[in-house]
């Protein structure tokens, strides 16, 4: 059922049930999906930050990589009367769950902290619902990295990939020593995130705008879709058999432990990194995947405010200035792999690849190479990036041809 049935549906449940479903006072009510090593601790920062300001923290963590169980229990709750203080929904979704009048206007905070002045203009777009933020920013995830372990390219007698040639050579040498070559987890939302690396790589930034964000029909069905498609065929040959259903966090335990030589992840990876005591530039390369070092997806998370009783809005508003000091940017950024949403933090304490990151989004956004991540929900409604990543799915499950797979996403990406 869609978002506004599903709303539209419940709202007289929601009214009576509403009365009885009271959250304590000085309490909030937080839904997130951050359950690996490095998710964990990074949340546990802003829970550590609530309760020191004298606000209980009601953790509502829902497991599975992505978002997608999250979210499902997420409208369950709303249908039942009852959504949580604040839930973490990004990009487009927030307009969707805009339209149906349950979030909160948490413009109070953002005046306070001056959010318009700290945020670049990409950042506090994505924030606001009809002008007023309703949304506060915990980060800049990027998603087009590679995660190198660099002691599996020495034994397999490889160098660090910079282009696709490189990429399959390293990927076959490391094949041929007796390793995994890439680290990946059959789940649909991983195999989007590979599929758009790889269309950013192989296509370029324009492209990737034309054919991903815009859902340009030339772009989708022409000649660098299919080469996107060949690509990742290509790319199925090395993963290992064990990979359908396997967890993002444990394919990167594989390039952590060097049981594989390499992973396509956003930079929470580094997060798991990070939390195994590993060391940036020596215990492992963060690269941009090949072909997209001039370029950068950016998924930004964030913490969404749901409509709540007189009581809750000065916890709700603590919690949305909580998320948005640059103190808490800085720790959880530092442990979650990504890198502050706002401007005033200081730089000192980020590694290699979170400083690249910086760089990075800064120079791309100059140059146009900055472009929303689809498979993180950044660039398009849920409906067609849902229809779209199940054909990518297929395609990375069967042996549908590049042909095929172009001419069923032209038609995914007029899904409703
Ligand atoms: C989220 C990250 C999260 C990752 C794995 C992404 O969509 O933006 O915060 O760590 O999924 O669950």
């Amino acid at each position: 059922m869609k978002l506004k049935q599903i709303v539209q549906a419940t709202m007289a449940v929601t009214a009576l049930i509403a009365a009885t479903a009271q959250v304590q006072a000085a309490e909030v009510e937080v839904l997130h999906y951050w359950t690996s090593g490095g998710e964990a601790k990074s949340v546990a920062e802003l829970k550590k930050m609530m309760e020191a300001k004298g606000v209980t923290w009601k953790d509502f963590a829902v497991a599975g990589g992505g978002g997608e169980n999250a979210m499902t229990a997420l409208k369950a709750r709303v249908i039942a009367g009852s959504a949580p203080t604040a839930a973490q929904i990004k990009g487009p979704s927030i307009q969707e769950w805009g339209k149906e009048g349950v979030l909160a206007n948490i413009d109070a905070a953002a005046s306070e902290g001056k959010w318009d002045a700290n945020l670049p203009r990409v950042v506090s777009n994505i924030m606001k619902y009809q002008g007023h933020y309703v949304a506060a920013p915990v980060n800049v995830h990027r998603v087009n990295w590679l995660w190198v372990n660099p002691e599996v390219l020495k034994k397999a007698g490889a160098k660090a990939p910079g282009n696709w040639d490189e990429f399959f050579d390293a990927a076959d040498k490391i094949k041929k020593a007796g390793m995994i070559a890439i680290a990946h987890g059959g789940q649909p939302w991983q195999d989007a995130t590979v599929f758009e690396s790889v269309a950013l790589g192989v296509g370029g930034a324009d492209f990737y705008k034309k054919a991903i964000v815009q859902l340009d029909q030339a772009s989708l069905t022409g000649p660098t879709m299919i080469k996107t498609f060949d690509t990742l065929a290509k790319i199925k040959t090395y993963i290992d058999k064990d990979a359908a259903g396997r967890d993002w966090n444990l394919a990167t335990a594989m390039v952590i432990n060097g049981k594989a030589g390499m992973q396509f992840m956003g930079d929470w990876a580094k997060g798991e990194f990070t939390a195994a005591g590993k060391v940036a530039g020596k215990d492992f390369l963060c690269l941009a995947a090949p072909g997209t070092d001039k370029a950068f997806t950016f998924n930004i998370d964030s913490l969404t405010m749901f409509k709540v009783k007189d009581d809750q809005q000065k916890s709700q508003l603590t919690l949305a200035s909580a998320v948005m000091s640059p103190e808490f940017q800085e720790v959880f950024n530092l442990n979650k792999g990504s890198i502050p949403a706002r401007a005033g933090v200081s730089r000192a304490k980020f590694d290699s690849c979170a400083l690249k990151s910086m760089d990075d989004m800064d120079a791309t956004s100059k140059s146009g190479g900055l472009v929303p991540s689809f498979a993180h929900g950044m660039a398009i409604d849920s409906a067609k990036a849902g229809a779209i990543q199940d054909v990518i799915a297929k395609f990375m499950n069967s042996t549908m041809t590049s042909q095929a797979a172009v001419q069923a996403l032209a038609k995914a990406a007029k899904a409703k």
